[in-house]
Order: structure tokens, then sequence, then C-alpha cells
């Protein structure tokens, strides 16, 4: 067993399902772990188990709901957010992955998660008809795309009758994931990651400008899941209809020359460069000055487009001994093979090759499939969330930076 828990603050909310008697083994694991465990449980889940089980494994009184709480001078329905280390909500029922999902803040589980920058773990419980609903699927959609990690239930009978998936996750499986995140929350502290991430501007007069289908998403997750992992994140992008993750830094530019210098100007002090954007590889030879009238273009304009600076080959260049660079390729064909040459002649320690012309890979999409291409070898994945993709780049980042 791993030492990640021990000394760690969890909150574990507990939601109404069956599975809550469950839950209490998982407080108790927690506590034999070395963890101090802040039980809080919704009503309907009091109605299930009694609050004094949980109290008499965890050695602590157990919240039950916002307005009972011992202490709301010290605006307790955020404080245990801020607190902790890391915040489970096991067992999850569909209505409250409904209510985390839209941000609502109506009892103290609800309360701690919008207030906490911890890792969230939740591990679903119901009945199978309400997990498979397009209504609860949208739900983990959604928190799965903010970051919050879901265990998926298990198969098997249900308290309903039926059988199917819906079943609490194995405790084994919880406690690892819940351990995963504390471990992957501190494995970057110290740590500075340079993000680039959308397309490049390249401007042809002051109105019109050459730019690619990049929507930056891949970027901006990356940028978080580094920041989840604890590193200090600067996130040079451009143009995007993307929020920033909170706690980036970002610094925005619209051509590659300026997203060059941006990059360069970190360079001396990062540990990784993770090349997400897009940058367009030409931009326009001349740049007019002012707007290009027809009357003096006439029936036809020819543009003449330049190669932009490489920006990889000047990181590589410039890079400080140890320094992890990750490049991207994306192909409409073998992008493995076209990887494995970029990996080679640019002397990157990690490039991610996706086939544009995969469904799962489309722009503007919230998934991907990759490959991880490395000295290690190829690595196909299967579709993911863009988050999950990022999540699994950046323990490849903790991976690397640990040798
Ligand atoms: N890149 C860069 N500087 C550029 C252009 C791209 O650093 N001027 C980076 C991108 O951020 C990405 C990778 O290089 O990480 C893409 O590599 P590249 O060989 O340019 O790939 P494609 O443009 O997909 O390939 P090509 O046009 O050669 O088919």
């Amino acid at each position: 067993m791993s030492d990640a828990l021990r000394g760690r603050f969890v909150v574990l909310g507990v939601t109404g399902s069956i599975a809550v008697y469950k839950a209490i083994e998982l407080a108790r694991r927690f506590t034999q772990a070395g963890a101090t465990v802040q039980v809080v449980m919704s009503r309907s889940a009091a109605e299930f188990v009694r609050p004094l089980a949980f109290q008499a494994l965890t050695y602590r009184p157990v919240e039950v709901e916002m307005f009972r709480i011992q202490d709301e001078r010290a605006a307790g329905h955020v404080a245990m957010g801020r607190e902790a280390d890391v915040v489970v909500v096991a067992p999850a029922t569909a209505h409250v992955l409904a209510r985390l999902a839209l941000g609502l803040a109506d009892d103290l589980i609800a309360t701690t998660v919008l207030a906490t920058d911890a890792p969230v773990v939740v591990a679903p419980a119901m009945e199978t008809h309400m997990w498979l609903h397009p209504a609860t699927q949208a739900n983990v959609a959604a928190l799965r795309a903010r970051g919050v990690r879901v265990v998926d239930p298990e198969s098997g009978p249900l308290a309903s009758g039926d059988v199917g998936p819906g079943r609490l996750a194995a405790l084994e499986r919880i406690e690892a994931a819940v351990e995963d995140a504390l471990v992957s929350s501190t494995a970057l502290a110290g740590r500075h990651v340079v993000v680039t991430a959308g397309p490049t501007v390249e401007p042809i007069d002051p109105v019109r400008f050459v730019s690619n289908r990049s929507s930056g998403k891949m970027g901006y997750a990356i940028a978080q899941a580094a920041r989840d992992a604890g590193a200090e994140v600067t996130l040079v992008s451009g143009p995007t209809a993307l929020r920033a993750p909170a706690g980036v830094r970002v610094v925005p530019i619209e051509t590659a020359a300026e997203l060059r210098d941006a990059v360069l100007a970190e360079l001396p002090r990062a540990d990784s460069v993770v090349m997400a954007a897009a940058v367009a590889d030409y931009r326009s030879a001349a740049a007019s000055g002012r707007k290009i009238k027809k009357e003096e273009a006439g029936a036809e304009l020819t543009l003449r487009l330049v190669r932009t600076a490489d920006v990889l080959a000047a990181i590589v260049a410039g890079r400080r001994a140890g320094t992890v660079v990750v490049g991207f390729k994306a192909e409409t064909g073998d992008a493995t093979a076209e990887a494995t040459r970029m990996l080679r002649e640019k002397k990157l320690d990690l490039v991610v090759a996706n086939d544009v012309t995969d469904p799962g890979s489309a722009f503007g999409s919230d998934t991907d499939r990759v490959t991880f291409v490395s000295a290690d070898g190829a690595e196909p994945l299967p579709v993911l969330p863009k988050t999950e993709v990022a999540r699994r780049l950046v323990a490849k980042l903790i991976e690397r930076l640990a040798r």
C-alpha cells in the first residue's frame, strides 16, 4: 500500500444510495491509511445509515447538512473545501452528479466541491437505467471535462433486482483513484511547465489573416492537468474561445514570431515545454500595413507566403539539460510513423501523434485518439476525453522529470 493518504485531510461526501454501507468501510480504510477523514452526509444518506457509524470509525463528528454546521462564523460551508487535500464523493447518486455538474450550492457537499482547489474524486452508484440515462452521462462528462476523477461503477446485480452497470466500484479502485489524485497533485510541485495552445494568426493586412482550425482545447487541458499536478504553469495561447484554468499564467500571443519570443523568454526557467499550439507554418511574406483594396489588387491576388520560425527547433537548441520537450504531430495519414521521424530528427522527448481524419480526433472535438511516441516506443491510446489525454501526458512528464 502506498503512503499517499498518510497525514492528508480527506473530505468524504456520502450521498443517499443503498451503497452507503460500503462508504463506512471506505472511511475506515482512509483512516487506517493515516488520513484524517471528515465525513459529510447528505440527509438522504443519513436515512440509510446513522452518522454515528462513520463517527466511530473516523473519530470525528460527521457533518450532515449546511445549517447544522458547528461554526458558521468561519464560513464553515467553504472551510472544508479549502482545507481538503482531496474531496471524495462516494457513493455519488445521479442527483448529486447533476448538482455538481450544475454547480448548485444547496448543501455542504456541493459547497465543499465548489470551494475546493483540491482534486475531486466521485464514485457513482445507482440503478442501471439511471446510470445509462443521457442526462447522467452528460453530467458525468461535464464533471470529467472539468478535471473531476470519476471512478466508473461496475456491472453486477443491483438492489433494484436488475443486472447491469451501477454498482459502486470496488473500494480498492476508489482508494487507488484517491491515492493517485493525492500523489499527482504534488508530483510537479516546484516545477515550471510551459504549454502552448491554440492557433497562431498571421496577418495579411490589418483586416485579414492566415490561421487554422485549432480550438486550443488540448493545450488548455494540458495546462490544467499540469496545474492539478502542482506545477507552476505558463500558458502561451493564441486566440481561443476558452477560459484559462484558474491559477495558470496566460501569455496571449497572435503570431508564430510572438509565440516563439514568449516561449524562449520562459525557457531558462522551464522544466518542460509542451508545444500543443498549431503554429502556422507560413505567414504572408509582406503583411500590408493598410487594407488591400480590390481596385488595386485586380482580378487576381497572389499571396506570397514564407516559412515561420521553427519554434521546436529553437527550444531544443536553447533548452538546459533535462528540460522535457513535447511536440505534437497532426497528420491525415500515418501519424505514428511521422511522429517517430519527428522525435528523432527534432531530438524531442515525446511526440503526441494524431490522425485528424479519425472521427474521434476531429478539430474542436472534446475527445482525441492519440499515440504517445518516445524512445520507449509507440503507445496508442483509445478515444479519450481531452482532459484524460492531458492527464496521461502529464503522467509522462512526471515520469520523465523523475528520471
Ligand atoms: N511547430 C513549431 N514551429 C512551427 C510550426 C510548428 O514549433 N513553426 C510545432 C507545433 O507546435 C507542433 C509541431 O511543431 O508541436 C508540429 O510539427 P510539424 O512538423 O510542423 O507538423 P505539421 O505542421 O503537422 O507537419 P508538416 O507540415 O511538416 O506535414
